[in-house]
């Protein structure tokens, strides 16, 4: 092969813009592995644990793997999916990215609301844990921001009636919100003496708080994008 200009093609030429940027696209697809790989193993124990006394599953097992594919999978995904680091949809047009997080968001709240009210009905006393008052904080952010994100989708359309900023940026707050609440109920959820019992090896309850770890460091990498979007079109707004 005959270079014109061997240093355009090992970038120094272009040193401090070029490789500066190529370095923070390395760093953010790192991140976003890392993302998908803790999604997948806490997604994956949580629903070996659900299953562990093998079918029919009882009301407590079933919310596990509701919620828990509600919110740390398919919701997890579906903020990621609109990220521009973001492996499987870096290729995707914007329309279809926005397509792909409409219905992933629609099935993931669905999900982990069913999860969520099938366990309340099971409970004779409700809401009297933490767990469950941060499951009831992520499903009230959640039905808001699933009402609000239909009004961002169409705010085209709605422009003359509502200014777009004004659906969006509070769509991605309360789904941050939802997000977040829902993580710390897990991580209670993780507390429990059924679960760390499960997880642990003589009365070392370590892989229980790496699971609480794990979800929390997935939780960041994730909603880190859409806290930029929301700053930087609020900070349009405003000038
Ligand atoms: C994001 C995941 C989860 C969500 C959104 C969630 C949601 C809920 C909700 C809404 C309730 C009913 C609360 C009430 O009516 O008082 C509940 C109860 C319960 N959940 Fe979860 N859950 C999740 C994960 C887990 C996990 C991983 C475990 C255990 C390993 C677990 C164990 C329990 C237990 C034992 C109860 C009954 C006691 C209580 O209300 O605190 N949950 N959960």
């Amino acid at each position: 092969m005959v270079v014109a200009d061997p240093e355009a093609v090992n970038g120094s030429k272009f040193e401090g813009v070029e490789t500066d940027s190529y370095a923070l696209r390395i760093f953010q697809s790192t991140l976003n592995l890392l993302a998908h790989i803790l999604i997948g193993i806490v997604v994956g124990v949580c629903i070996v644990f659900a299953f562990r006394n093998g079918l029919p599953l009882n009301m407590t097992n079933m919310h596990i793997v509701l919620c828990v594919i509600g919110y740390q999978l398919l919701m997890a995904e579906g903020i990621l999916a609109l990220c521009p680091h973001n492996s499987w949809t870096a290729g995707f047009r914007l329309v279809d990215k926005r397509r792909t997080h409409t219905i992933l968001q629609i099935m993931g709240s669905v999900l982990a609301i069913v999860g969520s009210v099938l366990k309340m009905l099971d409970k004779s006393t409700n809401f009297n844990t933490l767990h469950g008052q941060f499951a009831l904080v992520a499903m009230v952010f959640t039905t808001v921001s699933l009402v609000n994100g239909l009004t961002s989708l169409y705010a085209y359309e709605l422009r003359k009636c509502i200014p777009g900023n004004f659906s969006k940026i509070p769509h991605i707050i309360f789904g941050v919100v939802a997000f977040v609440a829902a993580l710390i109920s897990l991580c209670y959820g993780f507390d429990y003496g059924f679960f760390k019992t499960w997880t642990g090896l003589n009365q070392h309850y370590g892989f229980a708080y790496a699971m609480m770890g794990m979800a929390a460091a997935f939780t960041f990498i994730i909603i880190v994008n859409p806290m930029i979007t929301a700053f930087s079109k609020t900070v349009r707004m405003c000038n």
